[in-house]
Order: structure tokens, then C-alpha cells, then sequence
């Protein structure tokens, strides 16, 4: 058995990331799951959304069928999300389900994902959690028919976790969840150890693909009738530094990705530090290019940012906003907060109020802080009591909705262009998003299903707005 060793991820070296093509699933493997149902629950962010993507294929391959929900199911995998720790709690609460179910019928229960990559967590299911039949963790997911078969033969836990990010797999099978919009990994794993994070250890050093592999993948894409594509890493501006001599970077990608015509692209998500005069050109002069920037801010405060490890000052993210500000129009700006980091003052914590304020947001993911095994922070003392973290996130949930409703109201009467990728929760209504990523209900005939159209926004709400179709 191969764990992971939090500590050890900080020294490893770049060692050449080999590229494996033409992945094929064994055809004695093909069988496994005849007559059987999986369920495959996602936890996190889209880097996990996209796993599972590859995960469901390869259990269709080897015979599995999909079921309904895990009282339906013959296997339920969850794919875990490790930073925060509710994203736990909520497994370990999920893993006692299952556990129940299993006591009455046969289930195969697995784990993978970024909580399988914590030592702490695979030791807890060796001891505490015999019931779970398997684990294995993001750099392995091609093995898991070799996993599962072993599973099936050996009738014991099977634990495989490859403590070192491995090689970058081309061609796993895939499952796309949307018919209209698809994510595209441009790059796994993240250099930045921000010292909060727990995702360079649990997704391992960053690793691009070649661009020739994601351009490939984009055009077929379009050749199926994708719409929109989103390109996907932790730190999508730093794309091409970790391959050596390699004279490509994000906005040159970017540039040839929209060469190939998708009518819409996005990306996410983008740290402050790596942002270039270069890329904000390209999205500035490509229209399929979007103009929707997720840039996590993470504090206001110099003072922590500097504790976090963010390698940018309060004044150059200002900076860098009002220049995205002037060269794009209406472009639309997202970020992500921490509040309650160690050691985080009133004083900072206003830096915070003040920074959202100068920014506008149109919209933010805000989070109370979360110690996790193994980062620096962790060795900090978590001094700020629960009460104080959530009073501030409070106020900060207050001032961000403050700015969504204000840019929402700016789009009131307005014509907008919507992809409806969905149908909505209400009868007769199409839902999807505008090209700065707002979501729209509007009443529409399901043959504009996966249609990009134009939208007359009727009202607008917090977090939605509602529009009808405008011919
Ligand atoms: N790669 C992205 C985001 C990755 S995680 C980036 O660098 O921006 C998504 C968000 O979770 C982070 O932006 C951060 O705001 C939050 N986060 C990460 N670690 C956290 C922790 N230990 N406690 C609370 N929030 C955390
Ligand atoms: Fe985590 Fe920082 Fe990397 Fe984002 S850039 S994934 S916050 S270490
Ligand atoms: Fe969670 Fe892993 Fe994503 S820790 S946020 S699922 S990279």
C-alpha cells in the first residue's frame, strides 16, 4: 500500500511528468459489473466533477449501469473533497449511510478523491471503517479497474494510494454530464502551497497537459456540438511554466482555443500572481473569450496575505482589477474569501469589508476558516473563536449579496445572451447562464434546450435573474 505523506510533498522535485496514451480497460475487466448499479457522489469542485466524468465511463465500460441513488445501487464511490473540514464531515456522515444499508444487503462501498490523498483519513477507514471496500486517491483513478477487480476476487479492503502525483493519463474514457457545456483540464495539481491549503498535497505538484492534447480535445468537442468549454486547473495563468522550455503560456492557449471557434469559453480558476498584460488582450479581443474573471482575493489585508502565502500585496490586486476593469467591458468579477484566518484582526478583517467594497464583486465564495493536517497554517494557533468567524462572515455575506444584487439590478430590461444548458426546477422554464456567468430562468419551449438565445431580463433577484425569450 502506497500513502500519502503531507510533509514529504513540500520537497519533491520536478521530476518529468510522463504522458500515457491509448488507456484501455483490459477486456477481461469488461464483465465485472454485468447486471449492477453504481452511484458515484461528487463532493468539492469542478476538478472533481471532472474525475467522476472519467470515473462513470470507466465503470460503464467494465458493465456497470447507472442507478438512480444509493438505495438503488450495487457500488457507491464517493469522490471526496478535502479542504475544509466539513467537506469530512459530510463523507464520514455519508460512509455512516451506507454502512447502515450495507448491514441489510451486498454493497461495495469505495473512496477516492482528494480526502483518500490524507494519511489521517485513509489510517481512520483502515481501522474504524472495515466496511469500506476500497480507496484510492487522485493521481491513480485509471487503476481503478484493476482496483475493483481485486476487490471483487480478494473479498478484502483494498487501499491504493499513490502518495506521488503520477503521469498525466490521456484518453481515460469520459462521460460528460452536460451535452452543451464541458470542462477541459488544461493542468493538474497546484505549486502554490498558499499556507491554508491543502490541495498541492492532495493533487500534487502542477502538471499541464500539451497544448496539442487540450486543442484536440476542444475541437472534437465542437465537432459534437459543444457550445462552451471550461478550461480547469487550480491556477489556470500559471499553465505552461512547470514544463521546462516550454514557450507557450495561458494567453497564448486561450488564443488558440478560441481559434477553434466554441462559441464560449471560461476559465478557472486564476491566481492574482500569475495574471498578464498578454491575457487580459486575448480575452479582451476574442468575444468567445468571456468576460468572467474568478480571481480569489482570499483577505484585504497585507498583513495576512502575507501569513497566507499569497505573494501579492492588497495594493497590486487593486491594481491588477482596475486594469481588468478598463480593458474589458462588463466584465464580470468573482472571488473567493477566508475569514477567520489565524490571528486575523478587527482591523484586518475591515481591510477585507474595504477591499470587496473597492472591488464591487459581482459575486464571492466565502468561507470561515479550516485548519487542515499537514499545511503550515495548521501550526498556527486557529485563535479566533467560532463566534467572532461567523460574525464576520455574516457581515461579509451581507456586503457581498449587497454588490450581486447591485450588478444583477444593472441588467434589469436588458438583453443578454443565455446558453440554456438546463431545465429548471419550475415547469415550462429553461435555465442557464449569461456570458459573465449569471444564472437566468426564462420561460422557454424545451427545443431551445443546449441553443445559445437572446434574453430580456424581466426581473432580477440576489443570486438569479429572470428573463423571456427576446426575438
Ligand atoms: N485554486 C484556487 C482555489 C482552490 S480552493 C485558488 O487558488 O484560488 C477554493 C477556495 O477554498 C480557496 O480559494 C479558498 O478561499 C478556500 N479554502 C482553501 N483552503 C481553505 C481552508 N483551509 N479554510 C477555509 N477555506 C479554504
Ligand atoms: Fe490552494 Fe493556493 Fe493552490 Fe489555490 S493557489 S489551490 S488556494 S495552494
Ligand atoms: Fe476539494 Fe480537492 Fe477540489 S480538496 S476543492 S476537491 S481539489
Amino acid at each position: 500500500m502506497k500513502t500519502p505523506n503531507l510533509v514529504d510533498a513540500r520537497k519533491r522535485t520536478c521530476s518529468k511528468v510522463d504522458i500515457i496514451r491509448n488507456f484501455k480497460i483490459d477486456e477481461s475487466l469488461k464483465n465485472i459489473g454485468k447486471n449492477k448499479k453504481y452511484v458515484v457522489k461528487t463532493y468539492g469542485c469542478q476538478m472533481n466533477e471532472r474525475d467522476s466524468e472519467n470515473i462513470c465511463a470507466i465503470l460503464e465500460e467494465m458493465g456497470f449501469t447507472k442507478g438512480l441513488d444509493i438505495e438503488d445501487a450495487d457500488l457507491v464511490l464517493l469522490n471526496t473533497c478535502a479542504i475544509r473540514e466539513n467537506a469530512h464531515n459530510k463523507v464520514f456522515g455519508m460512509l455512516g449511510r451506507l454502512k447502515h444499508i450495507k448491514e441489510s444487503r451486498p454493497l461495495l462501498i469505495g473512496l477516492c478523491g482528494c480526502m483518500a490523498q490524507e494519511e489521517v483519513v485513509v489510517s481512520e477507514i483502515m481501522s474504524r471503517h472495515k466496511y469500506v471496500d476500497f480507496v484510492f486517491g487522485t493521481h491513480n483513478i485509471h487503476e481503478l479497474p484493476n482496483i475493483l477487480k481485486r476487490v471483487i476476487d480478494n473479498n478484502k479492503q483494498e487501499i491504493e494510494v499513490w502518495s506521488k502525483e503520477g503521469d498525466i493519463v490521456e484518453d481515460i474514457p469520459i462521460k460528460r454530464e452536460s451535452k452543451f457545456k464541458a470542462w477541459v483540464n488544461i493542468m493538474y495539481g497546484c505549486d502554490k502551497f498558499c499556507t491554508y491549503c491543502i490541495v498541492p498535497y492532495t493533487r500534487g505538484k502542477q502538471r499541464s497537459r500539451l497544448k496539442e492534447d487540450i486543442i484536440k480535445e476542444v475541437e472534437e468537442l465542437v465537432k459534437e456540438g459543444y457550445k462552451e468549454v471550461t478550461l480547469l486547473g487550480q491556477n489556470v495563468n500559471a499553465y505552461g511554466k512547470d514544463i521546462e522550455g516550454y514557450n507557450y503560456n495561458m494567453a497564448n492557449l486561450l488564443s488558440d482555443v478560441a481559434k477553434t471557434g466554441i462559441e464560449r469559453i471560461k476559465f478557472v480558476t486564476s491566481h492574482p500572481w500569475d495574471f498578464t498584460d498578454d491575457m487580459i488582450s486575448v480575452i479582451r479581443d476574442n468575444p468567445n473569450v468571456l468576460p468572467y474573471i474568478h480571481l480569489p482575493v482570499q483577505s484585504g489585508s497585507n498583513r495576512i496575505l502575507k501569513l497566507m502565502g499569497r505573494k501579492y500585496t492588497r495594493e497590486s490586486y487593486l491594481e491588477l482589477v482596475h486594469k481588468l476593469k478598463m480593458n474589458i467591458p462588463n466584465i464580470c468579477l468573482t472571488t473567493d474569501i477566508i475569514v477567520g484566518f489565524p490571528n486575523e484582526t478587527d482591523e484586518d478583517f475591515n481591510d477585507t469589508l474595504s477591499i470587496v467594497k473597492e472591488c464591487e464583486y459581482d459575486s464571492a465564495y466565502t468561507f470561515i476558516y479550516s485548519p487542515r493536517v499537514g499545511t503550515p497554517a495548521s501550526k498556527m494557533e486557529d485563535n479566533i473563536s467560532l463566534e467572532i468567524k461567523e460574525k464576520r462572515l455574516q457581515e461579509l455575506n451581507d456586503l457581498v449579496n449587497y454588490y450581486s444584487r447591485k450588478s444583477n439590478e444593472k441588467l434589469e430590461n436588458k438583453v443578454v445572451s443565455v446558453l440554456l444548458d438546463s431545465k429548471s426546477e419550475k415547469e415550462g422554464m429553461l435555465s442557464g447562464y449569461t456570458t459573465t456567468n449569471k444564472l437566468v430562468n426564462v420561460k422557454a419551449d424545451i427545443s431551445l434546450l443546449g441553443k445559445i438565445v437572446n434574453v430580456k431580463i424581466t426581473s432580477v433577484k440576489t443570486w438569479s435573474l429572470d428573463g423571456e425569450i427576446y426575438e
